[in-house]
């Protein structure tokens, strides 16, 4: 079997975490052990790189947080924020400058807990971002992120999927980086740990609410977007997008196309077509074109049974109740 990447492994904690652990909730699933730290579960080394970012991370003001529940569309997130921002310095006699066609999403926005604290503590962050607004990316709930973001005004935008296919998407996503066949038998178990909100970043409701709440409390600092409505209308998500950014797009920009080129940049056709995502890796060692799959809305509907879709229609409607938020 293939080594698991090093965010889901325990093999990096400091004595301090050790006994933090010791008294948190713990349980272990098919890949290792996990413990829930505010109210969210995590395997050990990322419940490490999450402390080390709450301890250590000192934001700008005018960073940028991408946030998102596992298997949401945060790839296509990250490339129309790079998009939307690059359009700014790009050199338009020099189109094969942009930053997308020589680097996957991943490796141009770093998550806080899976790339930038894994390994250390005190991380030299010129190594991820010098510009500015610099973005980064999270898969922490809003709570916990905001611990590391101290009282920064940073924006932070989070894409919410429909958790059924982003269960699926998780499901082949972890066979292809455990090298194992796309089996029925290991779909049934996430589902079940789906179910009793007991795996990596679960409770999914909580972690949707607490960006639901977020941007209804304050909508300047938290966007809520939904993947579904980025598929039906791209064209009014991605100016939504830009717009809370602080980069609109101009009258100019708009009757010269460009929101349709950004589109057509970050489509999952050209993204996944491009060499650096059909040969590459990220530095955890992860094929760039795991990433990239079938991007529809409802495929969910090919693997799950009837049984399944209640069951899981039944909890999120229970435990969404009264929050507003539908999904
Ligand atoms: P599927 O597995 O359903 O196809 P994440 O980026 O959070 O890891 O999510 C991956 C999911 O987003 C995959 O969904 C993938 O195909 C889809 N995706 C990746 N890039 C995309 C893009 N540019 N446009 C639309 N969907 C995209």
């Amino acid at each position: 079997m293939a080594e698991l990447p090093m965010n889901l492994r325990d093999d990096n904690i400091s004595e301090e975490t050790k006994t933090l652990i010791s008294s948190l909730p713990r349980e272990r699933d098919s890949q290792g052990k996990l413990c829930k730290y505010q109210g969210c579960w995590y395997y050990y080394n990322t419940l490490q790189a999450l402390i080390n970012f709450q301890t250590n991370f000192q934001p700008r003001d005018s960073d940028i947080v991408l946030a998102s529940f596992p298997k949401s569309g945060t790839t296509w997130l990250k490339a129309l924020a790079i998009a939307i921002l690059e359009r700014s310095k790009q050199n338009s006699d020099d189109p094969l400058t942009h930053p997308l066609l020589s680097d996957n999403p991943h490796g141009i926005v770093p998550f806080f807990e899976i790339d930038m604290y894994l390994k250390t503590a005190t991380p030299d962050l010129t190594k991820f971002s010098t510009s500015s607004p610099s973005l980064f990316s999270t898969h922490m709930p809003l709570h916990t992120m905001k611990e590391g973001l101290k009282d920064s005004p940073c924006k932070v935008v989070y894409l919410c999927r429909d958790v059924k296919d982003a269960l699926i998407s998780r499901w082949y996503f972890r066979c292809k980086y455990q090298n194992k066949q796309v089996a029925g038998s290991i779909l049934e178990s996430m589902f079940e740990s789906f179910c009793s909100g007991v795996s990596f970043y679960d409770p999914f409701w909580d972690h949707a609410l607490s960006y639901w709440s977020g941007s209804l409390e304050n909508p300047k600092q938290v966007l809520f977007m939904r993947y579904e409505e980025m598929k039906t209308e791209p064209y009014v998500q991605v100016k939504r997008l830009a717009e809370f950014l602080g980069y609109p797009f101009t009258k100019e920009e708009e009757e010269s196309g460009l929101v349709n080129k950004v589109l057509e940049l970050c489509s999952l056709r050209n993204l996944s077509g491009l060499e650096v995502n059909k040969t590459g890796k990220t530095w955890m060692n992860v094929d760039n074109n795991s990433y990239f799959r079938k991007g529809e809305v409802g495929d969910w509907k090919n693997y799950l049974t009837p049984e399944m879709e209640t069951k899981i229609d039944m909890i999120i409607e229970e435990k969404l109740q009264g929050s507003g938020l539908r999904l």
